[in-house]
């Protein structure tokens, strides 16, 4: 069985688990306070998921979730995650995140950032254009009318795939949108459904 590694707990980490337990993954999942502050979402999301801190939820993920605001400052487990796809939901907030200016300068998007900090990971932007509680009200099958498509963007072709295939069981279409300097983040984001 596929596990899945998640980084953040918090509006994103959680839907994701949820949503990804549904189709029959396991997922270990971290946020920075420590696996003893999971207690209540790891009983809500049931037996196939675990808490740990984020080394080990890295470690024991066939690939991973990076659902942290990204900071300048290399904050993941770069060891843990070499070799890996990564997908990483980060967004840009100014009001959060402060001024980058090395992308306000339009000099590297958010996500070449991010793939900078994971020099041995395949980064891809992922979940950034879906608002969280959404994910799975919104999910649609496969030729649905009223699916939508949303943003994934790599600099690995093969990682645009293994994740478009993801996206698909989810309920979702996928326009790539790689490479990763082209990557836009949400806002503006499209998914209003
Ligand atoms: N919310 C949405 O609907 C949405 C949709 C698309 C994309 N995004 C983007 O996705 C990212 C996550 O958003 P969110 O809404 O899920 O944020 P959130 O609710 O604030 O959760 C952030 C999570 O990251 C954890 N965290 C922070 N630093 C960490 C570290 N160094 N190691 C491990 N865990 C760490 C936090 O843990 P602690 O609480 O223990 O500090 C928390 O669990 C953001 O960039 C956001 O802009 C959000």
């Amino acid at each position: 069985m596929t596990t899945i590694g998640i980084i953040g707990a918090g509006e994103v980490g959680a839907a994701v688990a949820k949503a990804v337990i549904s189709l029959g993954y396991k997922v270990v999942i971290a946020n920075s306070r420590g696996p003893e502050t999971l207690t209540a979402l790891v009983g809500e999301l049931g037996p196939s998921a675990r808490a740990a801190t984020a080394a080990e939820a890295a470690k024991a993920g066939d690939f991973a979730v990076i659902a942290v605001p990204l900071k300048l400052t290399n904050n993941m487990p770069v060891d843990e995650l070499a070799g890996k796809i990564v997908l990483d939901t980060n967004n840009y907030m100014i009001w959060r995140d402060g001024n980058y200016p090395i992308v306000d300068s339009g000099e590297k998007t958010i996500y070449e950032l991010r793939q900078e900090h994971l020099p041995t990971s395949k980064v891809v932007q992922a979940f950034t254009h879906i608002q969280a509680p959404r994910l799975g009200t919104i999910a649609r099958p496969a030729g649905a009318p009223d699916r939508i498509a949303v943003p994934i963007s790599s600099n690995y072709p093969e990682a645009v795939a293994f994740v478009a295939d993801l996206f698909d069981r989810l309920g979702f279409d996928t326009v790539d949108n790689s490479p990763l300097v082209s990557a836009v983040p949400c806002p503006p984001c499209a998914v209003e459904a």
